[in-house]
């Protein structure tokens, strides 16, 4: 078995290899899917920052082209960054990049446009000479001042965008205005600013519709929208969001008092998944967020031997849910079309210790849907309010799948070898609060491989689901496993978990699939559907 591939992905979007960070500049032209993403075209670690460029008719299936943005000029000679497109209303994309102008990590701001517009897959990109287009005025960290977001406009006919950046270690999402697209202006405030959360990496800025699966275009201005605010905190190495108002009259966004800004709010993901970007897809009239999951065996060395590093994570429809008050996230349609072998279940009846196994399909490559129903919550554990203080994940670290409980652990076992030398559990845990139940979703991979490598990260990565049960009690679970990928998402995606894996043992036709209950109220799966997943084109 060949070290180089064993845990390649084949459903999940790779380049053939090197290091891959970033999504850049999603978008949908002209009956195309453009993707762009951070590559080093020399290695697999991080330096040599250039964009890659690839494209799909179904965002599943990709074809690589040639690099559209690199270091050449005087505004991005040390690096050219991530950023987004905008498609102007004559039908003409734009890139805003952040280029790298010297060792010092000094950064502006740049724009790209397509050489020919009637290449239907947009090869070339020009650099004009008007570059760069935003230089950090004197109030501005110039180290930290990037990520430019897709440009929006207002009733006044202004287009904006936002630039991440930081004062001391106030994190910001720094507003430009600008009538021709060329000339831009700082405004006077932020959009929005918190402290103490360090650099806002890769900001985005979007509205959902309440009641609604359909996407909105960013420019959009109408009834029953909230605004949706994402960042990358470099510290923490997760993105969080807030929903709340766009105030436009002031250009201000103003979260809901609900969630929290910074460390303790709602994660897009709560495991590897960074950097995350949406774009507004008008020929399905969606919007879909993509996110970057590095690797987790983290010794350089290791990815010198594999000779790659970094996917993508599978593109997800995101809406907002019924109560208004965070996002559902769920993987788009067209991944269904890589459905192979599949396998059904109805009914059955798991008590307490009770395993079993799902067999049937390949199980290192298999989307996997279930749900599950209890008739009581009376054995729900008692919620320590020490843990309150604690990350989801440090709770799921105490009460691991091995933990015998009440109401739960149960769930799936993925990517497990025959005799559970190695295994990822993706499971749930209902506790009983003083005042509510608290839904503990776990991605746990302490004991994913055999592989001795101390620096390999194998956290038991956690968020909580935000389920009323006493209303239903039934919790849903679908998981995305791809080789050294497990991608999963409760409760119909109110709590997405991404982990990065590398078993030795339970790989290709030795992983298995498993699905276990390891508390005292019995849990039924009331249905089952798994499949065996095809690979996708990814070249
Ligand atoms: C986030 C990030 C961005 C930056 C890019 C450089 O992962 O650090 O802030 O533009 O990666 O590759």
């Amino acid at each position: 078995i060949s070290v180089k591939n064993v845990h390649r992905t084949r459903f999940h979007f790779q380049p053939p290899k090197h290091w891959i960070n970033d999504p850049n500049a999603p978008m949908y032209y002209n009956g195309v899917y453009h993707l762009f993403y951070q590559y080093n075209p020399k290695g697999s670690v991080w330096g040599n920052i250039i964009w890659a460029h690839s494209v799909s008719k179904d965002l599943i299936n990709w074809i690589h082209l040639e690099p559209a943005i690199y270091p050449s000029k005087k505004f991005d000679k040390y690096g050219t960054w991530s950023g987004s497109s905008t498609i102007l209303p004559n039908n003409k994309p734009v890139i805003i990049y952040t280029g790298v102008v010297d060792s010092y990590n000094n950064q502006v701001q740049n724009y790209a446009i397509p050489a020919n517009l009637s290449d239907p897959f947009l090869r070339k990109w020009i650099k004009p000479n008007n570059n760069p287009l935003i230089v950090p005025d004197n109030s501005i960290n110039r180290t930290e001042f990037r990520d430019p977001t897709t440009a929006w406009m207002g009733q006044d006919g202004l287009w904006r965008i936002l630039i991440a950046s930081m004062r001391k270690h106030r994190g910001m999402a720094l507003l430009y205005r600008s009538r021709d697209f060329m000339k831009w202006i700082k405004a006077q405030h932020p959009l929005h600013s918190s402290t103490n959360t360090g650099n806002w990496e890769c900001p985005d800025f979007f509205p959902v519709l309440f009641n609604s699966t359909n996407g909105l275009d960013v420019s959009y201005r109408g009834k029953n929208v909230k605004y949706v605010l994402k960042n990358s905190l470099d510290v923490a190495r997760f993105d969080y969001y807030t929903i709340g108002m766009y105030h436009t009259k002031i250009d201000r966004y103003i979260p809901n008092n609900n969630p929290i800004d910074g460390w303790k709010g709602l994660r897009i993901d709560y495991g590897n998944f960074y950097a995350s970007k949406t774009f507004y897809d008008p020929s399905r009239n969606r919007r879909v967020i993509w996110g970057w999951s590095n690797e987790s065996d983290v010794l350089p060395d290791d990815e010198i031997k594999k000779g790659w590093a970094g996917i993508q994570g599978i593109p997800r429809q995101v809406r907002l849910n019924l109560s208004g008050k965070q996002l559902l996230q769920w993987p788009i349609e067209e991944l269904e079309t890589l459905r192979k072998q599949k396998v059904q279940l109805n009914n059955k009846r798991l008590s307490k210790g009770e395993m079993f196994e799902v067999k049937g399909i390949s199980a290192s490559q298999a989307d996997v849907e279930v749900l599950f129903s209890f008739s009581s919550l009376n054995e729900a554990e008692q919620f320590d309010p020490r843990w309150a203080d604690l990350y989801a994940q440090d709770v799921c670290a105490i009460k691991g799948p091995t933990i015998q409980g009440g109401l739960g652990p149960f769930g799936l076992v993925t990517l497990a070898s025959k005799n559970l030398e190695e295994y990822t559990p993706v499971f749930f845990r209902v506790f009983k609060a003083q005042k509510s139940y608290k839904i503990l979703m776990c991605s746990d991979a302490r004991r994913s491989s055999m592989r001795q490598n101390e620096a390999m990260y194998k956290p038991s990565f956690a968020g909580y689901v935000d389920v009323d049960l006493e209303d239903m009690k039934k919790l849903s679970l679908r998981s995305l496993i791809d080789n050294s990928v497990v991608e999963s998402f409760g409760a119909g995606g109110k709590t997405c978990i991404t982990s990065r894996v590398y078993p030795t043992l339970a790989i290709y036709d030795n992983a298995h699939l498993f699905v276990f209950n390891n508390g005292s109220e019995t849990i039924t799966i009331e249905t089952l559907n798994a499949w065996g997943m095809d690979a996708c084109k990814m070249n």
